[in-house]
């Protein structure tokens, strides 16, 4: 693909739809929604809001970083604490499919409070050619595919949305963040999915249950950060088991799997052959430094049968 006239050609077309309007932009500082930003900030200056949800589901630091990151850009973040929004409408529910609407319904009425405060008729989004096809062929119901499968946006959240890299699959939106001048770490970044860490957690959906998969996500990916792969995560099951504690009592703890997974555009994948040394370490740091985890295991399924994330 020709990256540089595909960039031209999206920033007249979002010009020419958004005219004199404003719009607003959610980044979680993926390569997609950055893209999409910088799209959106060439094409509409300061017309564009570029925010941020801290809705409780984000990596350990990942606020200070998109926003380190966008600074550098000369694109100015508004951060928006949302978690209390966020927590309360997953309290209760373990079906991995009504989180997923339950998370959508809440992202998208913030934004229709945010496009309210600040006079935006538009919302620019990063969806990705993979986001729709997986979502329409009822796979998953991914957070940003509304339209696609017959939402009435305008009449629900009140503004119209924009998706300029819907064509694309991601090798090629990663061309588009080169042809950018993105920095390196956000072009070749790992793909985070926009419910975050809501559908790495089993089952309920609590800020402690959060926290254990956060903490055991920083050690997977400090661990991983020299192998080449597609993404590499941790994920807390709902389960228990039976584990030992040096005085040899008996603990029921959690269980953490690790999912490191090889892939061209995450339609199909592999998991990943991580050296014995690397899987040994990381099983040793995630019980160091979350105390209630008895189990630490391997995925070593590829999609298909299994999908990238658990739920
Ligand atoms: P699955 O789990 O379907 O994931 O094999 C394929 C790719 O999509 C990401 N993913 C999402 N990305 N919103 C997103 O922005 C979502 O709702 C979502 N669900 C999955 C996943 O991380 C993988 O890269």
């Amino acid at each position: 693909m020709d990256a540089k006239k595909f960039v031209d050609e999206k920033v007249a077309w979002i010009k020419g739809k958004v005219g004199e309007e404003k719009a607003v932009v959610a980044t979680s500082g993926g390569v997609d929604s950055m893209v999409t930003a910088v799209l959106g900030h060439r094409a509409l200056g300061e017309r564009l809001s570029v925010v941020f949800l801290d809705d409780g589901l984000m990596r350990k630091n990942e606020p200070e970083q998109v926003k380190k990151v966008l600074a550098g850009l000369g694109i100015k973040l508004r951060i928006y604490d949302v978690k209390d929004r966020f927590f309360a409408a997953l309290k209760g529910k373990t079906d991995p499919e009504e989180k997923r609407k339950a998370f959508r319904e809440t992202f998208y009425s913030t934004f229709a409070d945010i496009a309210r405060e600040t006079g935006a008729k538009y919302l620019l989004q990063g969806t990705i050619a993979a986001d729709i096809v997986e979502t329409k062929k009822g796979v998953k119901t991914q957070h940003n595919v509304l339209e696609q499968i017959g939402i009435p946006v305008m009449e629900r959240y009140g503004f119209i949305v924009l998706e300029p890299l819907k064509e694309l699959f991601k090798p090629q939106v990663r061309e588009v963040a080169k042809a950018l001048g993105l920095p390196q770490e956000v072009v070749n970044r790992r793909p985070f999915p926009g419910p975050g860490l809501a559908i790495r957690v089993i089952g309920e959906v609590t800020p402690d249950r959060v926290a254990i998969v956060r903490e055991a996500t920083a050690v997977v990916e400090e661990e991983t950060k020299d192998f080449q792969c597609f993404q590499a995560f941790a994920v807390l099951l709902s389960d228990r088991a039976t584990g030992v504690t040096n005085k040899g009592e008996r603990k029921y703890g959690d269980i953490i799997v690790v999912r490191v997974v090889q892939s061209e555009d995450a339609m199909k994948a592999q998991a990943a052959e991580l050296p014995w040394k690397t899987l040994q370490r990381i099983e040793k740091k995630i019980r160091e430094r979350v105390p209630s985890v008895t189990h630490v295991l391997y995925d070593l399924t590829g999609k298909p049968p299994a999908t990238i994330e658990y739920e």
